[in-house]
């Protein structure tokens, strides 16, 4: 069979961390999570998008987020991360793939996410522009070990896999 028929996937990870402060939004996947706390950063500090978008990034070895959005620019000053992952999917749809699936887990000690997993699903399956069956998003604490079960940060991972 030659290359040609066969079609081409391409893998990406990205991992993420912010720190958890008072008196900051906490955004996951775009969807605004009830809490006494949030997570600090220049954008809107969406830990889950952030990773998202460096695994596309990653799958179609164009660099980094911040390559793409610098953190020194004002124009991101408490910016819609979902701006980012639209970015990173219309750069994937350019180079003529599709996003197969994507998995990710944030690692939070609290509040417990749960229940928001229908609203993450569902907002980051719009973004991407792909079905709820091919996006995932899991929840784990870090069972009080280290700064993320301190309470002092959160993290996110996600790896992706494209096809054309
Ligand atoms: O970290 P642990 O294994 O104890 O998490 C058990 C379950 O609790 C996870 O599978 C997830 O469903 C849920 N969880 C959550 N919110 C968190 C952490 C975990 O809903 N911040
Ligand atoms: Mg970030």
């Amino acid at each position: 069979m030659s290359d040609r028929v066969l079609s081409e996937f391409r893998i990406g990870q990205g991992w993420d961390v912010h720190r958890i402060v008072a008196g900051r939004p906490m955004i996951l996947g775009g969807v605004a999570i009830p809490s006494e706390f949030g997570l600090e950063g220049h954008s809107d500090a969406d830990i889950l998008s952030h990773a998202i978008t460096d695994a596309l990034l990653g799958a179609l070895a164009l660099g980094d987020i911040g390559m793409h959005f610098p953190d020194t620019d004002p124009r991101w000053k408490n910016g819609d991360s979902l701006m980012f992952l639209r970015h990173a999917r219309d750069l994937v749809a350019a180079q003529g793939y599709q996003i197969a699936n994507m998995d990710s887990t944030v690692i939070l000690e609290r509040p417990k996410l749960k229940d928001h997993r229908p609203a993450i699903r569902g907002k980051l399956a719009e973004t991407l522009g792909v079905p709820l069956d091919r996006v995932s998003v899991k929840f784990k604490t870090a069972e009080r070990l280290g700064p993320v079960g301190e309470g002092l940060s959160a993290e996110a991972q996600a790896v992706v896999l494209i096809s054309r």
